[in-house]
């Protein structure tokens, strides 16, 4: 395994240079669903209808799109060109992706035009590079829920912390290829509920908690 150097990168509102590279790097688009996006995944079965519209961030193997059957209207978001490559197989005409790094100064700004009932991201905090870029990521958030809007994540994920690099791996099937992969990430990335209160009071949200399940939600207030 080599690190890559010259990947191409953009800047985070605080100035951290971040992976930005539309180059194909493998990455979950063949991994297993986390459990987290499958309780998600599970719980928004029963609570969306045909002209729901969610906004996935990290879109993995797109176990999230491809399970909710063409229900809701579903935009989706990945740093991994292999992801969304795998995602436009699927052929799912209510399924958009596009390649965005979340915590990019300008990101997000593409879909200004949208508001969302539902915006999931099961790695919240996880990849952050600081947490100036983090705070503007989350009130991105806010900004995009439409009224009564949610933005789901889950207590598991708050707690898992990595960074991302991008390398060059070998096998002997497939030569040389790129691949983001996942080194240990610092603790401040790592989010307490208390921290979450603090995120929904900054953003005029209401946190919730879903009884008997692993997830929580941040409510726009009406
Ligand atoms: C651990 S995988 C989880 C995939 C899927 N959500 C699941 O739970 O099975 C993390 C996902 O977040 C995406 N990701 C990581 N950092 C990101 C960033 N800064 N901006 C956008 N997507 C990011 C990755 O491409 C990947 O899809």
């Amino acid at each position: 395994m080599f690190l890559i150097k010259d990947y191409q990168t953009i800047f985070c509102p605080n100035g951290c240079k971040i992976f930005s590279d539309g180059n194909n790097y493998e990455y979950w688009e063949n991994k297993e669903t986390t459990s987290d996006e499958l309780e998600i995944t599970n719980f928004l079965k029963s609570h969306i209808s045909q002209n729901v519209k969610l906004l996935h961030i990290g879109v993995g193997n797109s176990y999230l799109a491809k399970s909710l059957n063409n229900q809701g209207i579903i935009d989706g978001i990945s740093i991994s060109s292999n992801e969304i490559n795998y995602a436009k197989k699927l052929n799912l005409s209510n399924y958009k992706v596009y390649f965005s790094n979340k915590l990019g100064k300008d990101s997000l700004k593409f879909l200004k035009e949208n508001y969302y009932d539902f915006i999931i991201d099961v790695n919240l905090k996880s990849f952050s590079c600081c947490d100036i870029a983090f705070d503007e990521m989350f009130r991105k958030y806010s900004n995009l829920l439409n009224k009564n809007g949610k933005i789901l994540t889950a207590k598991d994920g708050l707690n898992w912390t990595r960074l991302l690099k991008p390398v060059y791996r070998f096998s002997f099937k497939k030569f040389f290829y790129r691949r983001l992969k996942e080194f240990d990430g610092p603790e401040r990335n790592k989010l307490s509920m208390n921290d979450c209160l603090k995120l929904a009071s900054n953003n005029n949200l209401n946190l919730e908690e879903i009884i008997n399940s692993n997830i929580i939600s941040f409510k726009k207030q009406n």
